[in-house]
């Protein structure tokens, strides 16, 4: 493990000065006033573990089940929208570590790498996170590629009905539509690594959705393109084709509240993430962990709860498992990693994870990972 950065925020620090300032600040933004990205932090860090230490301790293990699938860790990578702008291949970097280390990457729909380049370099053991796609061939050719791709477990985002107000992204011409302004090229000269590797693997863009694109678009056009093409908002219906469509494991992730969880439960679903995008959508919105807290109680036999936004840490990782999520997902510790140390970012961020998360084990004398929950202070 590389020794000069254990801790995320050690990444990020380093990530900060490799990166263009406009891409750091789209992946680091929260939305409005950032009180629900704040929160999302702060009401974790309220949650205490108590530890056990005199009793019989046989050792411990970090690997858990989810969908029958077994996973090295609790903890996965979460889709990124525009992951190579921010650092270039970064999609392929983060499934490559993913793999390596046995947990799941969920690649993007409007990532820079396709599902079928996903699928490859790991072995058909990604997830893929959907958009709704208005046009119907579009969903059934996506949905076709998928499966032909080997993904067993499709994530349905149903937070984005509209996207969320950022202050940072408006400035810098990164909203919908999106447009390149002079300040951006300037950040762009004043990071070369990041220069000449976009340089290397070339300009990015929608690799998944090319195929449906018409081409030589200008960044307007884009827009309105994607615009036309997707809709972030559910309803019954949508999620109902999906659901007739695709017969592997079919996750909902945005949930925050009891009666999504419900018409979740009732359409068939398999799994929610419980999700606020990482403050990114809804400033007044309740935090992650506030949010699992009220939904496990009522759920916890009736669907599979994962959780994400706001988790930072091994300790994170295990308070979101003591109240109740029985797999987590991080989604700008992992983008902070590759933007600190490019190639081995991806595998050096699930090693300081997962040493925290060792030591939080042996600490507490806990064995399984699910256990942690008999070491939450309620
Ligand atoms: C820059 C950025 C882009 C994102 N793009 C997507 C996306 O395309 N699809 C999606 O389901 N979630 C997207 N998310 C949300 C993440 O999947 C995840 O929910 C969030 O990052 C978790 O919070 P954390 O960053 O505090 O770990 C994005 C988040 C960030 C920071």
């Amino acid at each position: 493990m590389n020794k000069k950065y254990p801790l995320v925020n050690d990444l990020k620090k380093k990530a900060k000065k490799r990166i263009p300032k406009f891409a750091f600040e789209y992946l680091e933004g929260g939305c409005n006033e950032e009180i629900n990205l704040t929160k999302n932090k702060s009401d974790l860090n309220k949650i205490q573990l108590n530890p056990h230490y005199i009793k019989k301790f046989s050792g411990y293990s970090l690997s858990t089940k989810i969908f029958d699938i077994k996973y090295n860790s609790p903890f996965g990578i979460a889709p990124i929208g525009l992951q190579g702008l921010i650092w270039p291949n970064s999609p392929i970097i983060l499934a490559k570590a993913a793999n390596k280390f046995n947990i799941p990457y969920v690649l993007s729909t409007v990532s820079t790498a396709s599902i079928e380049e996903i699928s490859e370099v790991s072995d058909g053991k990604a997830w893929f996170q959907l958009y709704y796609p208005a046009e119907e061939k579009i969903r059934i050719d996506i949905l076709e590629r998928a499966k032909n791709s080997g993904i067993k477990v499709l994530v349905l985002l149903c937070d984005v009905p509209s996207f969320g107000y950022r202050g940072n992204d408006i400035k810098n011409g990164l909203s919908m539509p999106p447009k390149m302004n002079i300040n951006n090229f300037i950040q762009i000269i004043k990071n070369p690594t990041w220069a000449f590797n976009t340089l290397y693997f070339g300009k990015p863009n929608f690799a998944t959705l090319k195929p449906y694109m018409p081409k030589n678009l200008n960044l307007g056009q884009l827009g309105r393109f994607m615009d036309q093409t997707f809709s972030g908002r559910l309803n019954y219906d949508r999620i109902a084709k999906i659901r007739d469509i695709w017969k592997d494991k079919l996750v909902i992730k945005g949930i925050v509240n009891e009666l999504d969880t419900e018409t979740s439960i009732k359409l068939g679903l398999d799994g929610i993430i419980i999700s606020n995008h990482g403050g990114r959508q809804l400033d007044p919105g309740l935090s992650s962990i506030d949010a699992l807290r009220k939904i496990y109680p009522k759920f916890k036999n009736k669907i599979t709860i994962m959780m994400d936004s706001g988790i930072k840490s091994g300790p994170d990782i295990a308070r979101s498992i003591a109240c109740g999520a029985q797999f987590t997902f991080l989604g700008r510790s992992f983008m902070y990693g590759v933007g600190a140390l490019g190639k081995s970012g991806g595998d050096h961020t699930i090693e300081i994870l997962n040493t925290q998360l060792n030591q939080i084990m042996e600490q507490l004398s806990c064995e399984n990972i699910l256990d942690l929950k008999n070491h939450l202070i309620n």
